[in-house]
């Protein structure tokens, strides 16, 4: 059996020796390698063997197995690499396909509204969202123990300033950059400040610890009340279609005066009453009204000089809307999904 194994080697080394292409190599693996392959066969008998040849062969075979293996891979790899190097591409064969990305829903109503409000003359500025209670609240006249304070409840951060006060939140709402943007730039002024909010909330499908707002305010001489609801009003026929109403009822902010709800048309019914407009056939869909003079000041404008109106969209709400979500939490869900539907 052993003339039989090193026969069995001298012939296969010889092949490999011989090839020239994977076909011949395929062949050859088939023969003598696989597991039907006369190498295969010789090692089946020698469990035929006698005891004492039998572990002195077994262990012959096992080298000679090995070896004719690595012998084997080594010509396969250079033949491989022979074959593919010279090897046209072919360049009409469909290629991979790698799944794209796209934006968040409501990544793609912000930028509905920024194109929008930019073919008005609006520019779009950004601000942090770790904020000071200042800019959150004082400047925007929220004094300190205003109780408008407690329906923004938010999250503090857990530094003392110098003067012994937490200073640093969360912002509850975009207004702040109202006073950054009216330091940086002076009057007048027209801008939108999208952007996340951050309020201590118990969740629920319409509440959530994380939420997008849009800001807007325009500041310049003899601006009016009428000026808001002719913006307001712009925005949403190109938003909803020509025939939105907008209906505003008197509503406090501290910094407006007055301040004002807004509400349109639902989309849907057109008014009529259906499901999304809880059959009232109007939607709630921002906050507004004229810049409260101490909000002017804090500023750095002066009031008896210009005056401004401001408003806020509920960012998340106007896209639940749009595409008929029933729950807030799915847009930071992650959940596929979800986000592929759009
Ligand atoms: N910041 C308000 C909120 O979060 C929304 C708002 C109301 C913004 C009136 C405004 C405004 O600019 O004028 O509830």
């Amino acid at each position: 059996m052993k003339l039989e194994l090193q026969k069995l080697k001298n012939e296969f080394l010889e092949n490999l020796e011989k090839a020239t292409d994977s076909n011949v190599l395929r062949d050859l693996e088939l023969k003598y390698l696989s597991r039907k392959g006369e190498l295969s066969q010789l090692l089946r008998r020698v469990k035929e063997l006698s005891l004492e040849t039998r572990r002195e062969v077994g262990e012959m075979a096992n080298i000679v197995k090995t070896e004719l293996q690595e012998r084997f891979d080594h010509m396969k790899n250079l033949i491989d690499g022979k074959e593919t190097q010279g090897k046209k591409i072919d360049i009409t064969l469909p290629g991979i396909k790698k799944p794209l990305g796209h934006f968040h829903p409501t990544t793609l109503v912000e930028r509905e509204l920024e194109d929008l409000f930019a073919s008005l003359g609006f520019m779009v500025c950004d601000g942090p969202e770790l904020e000071s209670d200042y800019y959150n609240f004082t400047a925007l006249n929220f004094p300190k123990n205003h109780p408008a304070r407690e329906m923004q409840d938010t999250f503090f951060i857990d530094k003392k300033n110098a003067q012994g006060e937490y200073d640093l939140i969360m912002r509850t709402q975009t207004s702040p950059v109202q006073i950054r943007a009216m330091k940086q730039f002076g009057a007048p002024l027209r801008a939108i400040v999208p952007g996340q909010c951050f309020r201590s909330e118990a969740t629920d499908a319409r509440h959530e610890h994380s939420f997008y707002q849009l800001e807007g305010l325009m500041i310049d001489k003899n601006i009016s009340f009428a000026d808001l609801k002719g913006v307001l009003l712009a925005v949403l026929r190109k938003l909803y279609g020509p025939e939105t109403q907008l209906r505003m009822r008197p509503k406090h902010y501290p910094f407006v005066e007055p301040g004002s709800n807004g509400e349109c048309t639902c989309f849907l019914c057109k008014g009529k009453g259906c499901r999304v407009c809880k059959y009232s056939g109007w939607l709630e869909i921002l906050g507004c009204g004229s810049i409260h003079p101490n909000v002017l000041r804090a500023g750095g404008i002066d009031p008896t000089e210009y005056t401004g109106f401001a408003f806020g969209f509920g960012l998340d709400r106007l896209v639940m809307l749009k595409y008929n979500i029933d729950d807030v939490r799915l847009f930071h869900s992650g959940d596929l999904r979800f986000l592929e539907q759009f």
